[in-house]
């Protein structure tokens, strides 16, 4: 999620979810082209499985991107096919290439030319007035005649012309149905549904009609509940304490603090560890009041714990 997560979210996360595929935000393939592309490349080892999100709509700049993302080691490359901002618009990617559908099977091909872990797609259910099962059905077809065999549909519409980012993740709304159904009419293809998943009766509803799930803000905000989904599916693993996920991120932490990161750019990511539990606030403020002073270190998580309640 761009402008949220970075390599630091994702280790924090990873320590609470050993099995999840993660995502990394949206790069841009111009970034990464004309950027520094190993900085924006760079994850830790732990982070595996580990998908790099691409936006772009140059076939041979996506490819160059897949391969280098390939070359460093993501398992998977995703193109969006979903972000609405105008940012995005004016550069011809995001959600509006749902309604060229040619253009993403030209990147995906070759993308896919260039490396051997999956490319894959995500995207809305529509966009604009182009709300129907047919439009959406057009566009995975196109793109599954391409070889592309995994979709993450986000299950609402986007609306191009209006709406803030921010508004097109809750304004329009949720249609599950629509991708239960892509599902139900293309068996052989990977169907993951995003949005709006927030608790663990919801996900094993959705996983009665699809593959899997996508969760975005409420991992976010509440990041234990990644460790009670795994958990829940993986019951032979032992769920890490809050505070022992506190523990196991401060050799990280002051592994990263020498190389000059700043506190603050990683427990920013794990504000919301507590959310829910007596003390949450507690140690939200405490982390947001500190962690960004010149010299901050790890003392200041310990003593964010230390100001919770022992139950916590
Ligand atoms: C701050 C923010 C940034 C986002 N950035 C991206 C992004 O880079 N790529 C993407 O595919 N979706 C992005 N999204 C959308 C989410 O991935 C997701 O599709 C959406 O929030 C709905 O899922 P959720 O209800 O589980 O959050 C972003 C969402 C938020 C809140």
């Amino acid at each position: 999620m761009m402008d949220w997560t970075d390599r630091h979210c994702r280790y924090f996360m990873r320590l609470l979810s050993p099995g999840a595929l993660l995502y990394t935000e949206m790069i841009t393939a111009a970034a990464i082209h004309h950027g520094d592309a190993e900085q924006l490349l760079r994850y830790d080892r732990s982070e595996h499985p580990l998908a790099l999100q691409l936006g772009g709509s140059d076939p041979a700049m996506m490819a160059e991107a897949a391969r280098r993302a390939a070359a460093a080691g993501y398992d998977e490359v995703n193109i969006n096919v979903g972000c609405p901002s105008d940012r995005v618009q004016s550069g011809q990617f995001g959600a509006c290439l749902m309604a060229r559908p040619a253009i993403v099977a030209e990147c995906f091909r070759a993308m896919q030319a260039e490396i051997d872990v999956p490319v894959t797609v995500k995207t809305r259910i529509g966009i604009d007035d182009n709300d129907s099962d047919e439009f959406l059905a057009r566009f995975v077809d196109v793109l599954s005649a391409a070889g592309c065999g995994k979709f993450i549909v986000h299950a609402r519409i986007a609306i191009l012309d209006g709406l803030s980012p921010k508004q097109n993740r809750s304004v329009p709304p949720l249609n599950y149905e629509r991708v239960f159904r892509l599902k139900e009419q293309n068996p052989e293809l990977e169907v993951v549904l995003n949005g709006g998943l927030s608790n663990i009766e919801q996900v094993e509803m959705v996983l009665g009609h699809v593959d899997g799930v996508m969760i975005g803000r409420q991992a976010y905000h509440h990041p234990y509940f990644l460790a009670e989904l795994e958990q829940h599916f993986n019951s032979r693993w032992q769920m890490p304490q809050r505070r022992s996920v506190v523990e196991q991120m401060i050799p990280y932490i002051e592994a990263e603090l020498r190389k000059g990161e700043r506190l603050g750019r990683i427990t920013r990511h794990m504000v919301g560890l507590f959310a829910g539990m007596p003390g949450a606030r507690a140690w939200r403020r405490y982390i947001s009041e500190n962690a960004y002073r010149d010299g901050a270190g790890v003392e200041v998580i310990r003593e964010a714990v230390d100001a919770m309640p022992v139950a916590a």
